[in-house]
């Protein structure tokens, strides 16, 4: 009878110490933010890789990520990679410093085997985000989750957004141009372009003024500036512009070659997608920065981080596809729209 007295007296001991928040990481059952020392989540360590840290995109959900890993009291391992040898050496890292589980944009999709190996190798829980890995077969890795944007629907709103601006302007379609700097090789990417292009020509645009033009990596500004002056070079008697891309950037670039040669800001309607770059032109009195989709970079970055801890803590696996919508803005919302996102505008 003593005996099993002691016994719980021990149990319940240990209860009580694993109920107090402490360093080992023991601690809370509900995680509320502050000090991340005093949190469950203490010792758990989790990789974030993005193809471009300069893209205020991935600056933007690094940023919600790390309001997850303050929320949970995880450490997040925030690293860039930009080519399939910077994978290599960030999963190394990632793995060497103890960490479980891997969040990753990855520079290149056709890298998905290799990234699928390496992780097991490393024993690291893998989650996509934003570009799906691909098979050998060129088919998308249906066993890694993966959370992207619902790329054909938010392509199509790109599309009617600038059909709406034209028909606003009086524009007659037959005479427009639409210069379409393209992704093909990332799937999200070429769904959004593909969108655009179906709601536009639905809308009266012949297929015969669209210009496809591939925006080559680094797929940054200046690089969208050279595509699109591919566009306006061969394309003199176009005196009427639209331009549409995979993201904001590819769009800005289109904009900015167009100033650079001085056509004017009323003769070109871009809209982009993602929100976090276009912004910067929206604040501008006038450009022919026109509008853009709004992205939740709070889902993409938060909730996947938040996804991966719940996953190498809990056994709480992810589902296998994710896909979020988009907002559109312009100069009259994009203020109220992106505080509602958690967006500094
Ligand atoms: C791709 C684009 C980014 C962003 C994300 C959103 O990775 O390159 O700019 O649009 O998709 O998922």
């Amino acid at each position: 009878m003593k005996r099993r007295y002691f016994f719980t007296l021990v149990a319940l001991g240990a209860l009580t110490l694993a109920g107090c928040p402490s360093n080992s990481g023991g601690g809370e059952t509900s995680p509320k933010s502050g000090d991340s020392t005093t949190k469950p989540g203490g010792d758990v360590k989790i990789g974030f890789v993005v193809k471009d840290a300069a893209e205020p995109w991935f600056q933007t959900e690094w940023k919600f990520a790390e309001e997850a890993s303050k929320k949970y009291g995880f450490q997040l391992i925030k690293i860039e990679a930009k080519d399939a040898e910077a994978v290599d050496s960030a999963i190394n890292s990632i793995a060497t410093q103890g960490a479980k589980g891997l969040v990753i944009c990855t520079p290149d999709t056709k890298l998905g085997t290799t990234i699928v190996a390496k992780c097991k190798e490393k024993n690291l829980k893998l989650l996509t985000v934003d570009d799906r890995l691909l098979g050998a077969d060129g088919k998308p890795l249906a066993d890694v989750p993966y959370l992207g944007i619902s790329a054909s629907d938010i392509g199509k709103t790109v599309g009617q957004a600038i059909a709406d601006e034209a028909k606003k302007r009086g524009w007659n379609l037959a005479e427009v141009g639409a210069a379409v700097l393209t992704v093909d090789e990332i799937e999200t990417c070429k769904q959004r372009t593909d969108g655009a292009t179906e709601s536009l020509t639905a809308a009266g645009l012949p297929a015969k003024n669209i210009f496809r033009t591939p925006w080559k990596k680094p797929q940054q500004i200046p690089t969208a500036v050279d595509a699109a002056n591919i566009a306006l070079t061969q394309h003199p008697e176009i005196k009427k512009w639209v331009a549409f891309s995979s993201n904001d950037d590819g769009v800005l670039g289109f904009v900015r070659a167009t100033e650079q040669k001085g056509i004017a800001p009323e003769s070109v309607i871009g809209v982009g997608i993602n929100g976090t770059s276009g912004k910067d032109d929206l604040k501008k009195a006038k450009t022919g920065f026109h509008a853009s989709v709004l992205l939740s970079a709070r889902t993409h970055g938060f909730s996947t981080a938040e996804a991966m801890y719940k996953w190498v803590t809990e056994g709480k696996e992810p589902e296998k596809e994710t896909y979020t919508k988009g907002t559109l803005i312009d100069r009259t919302n994009f203020k109220d729209k992106l505080k509602e996102e958690g967006i500094e505008p």
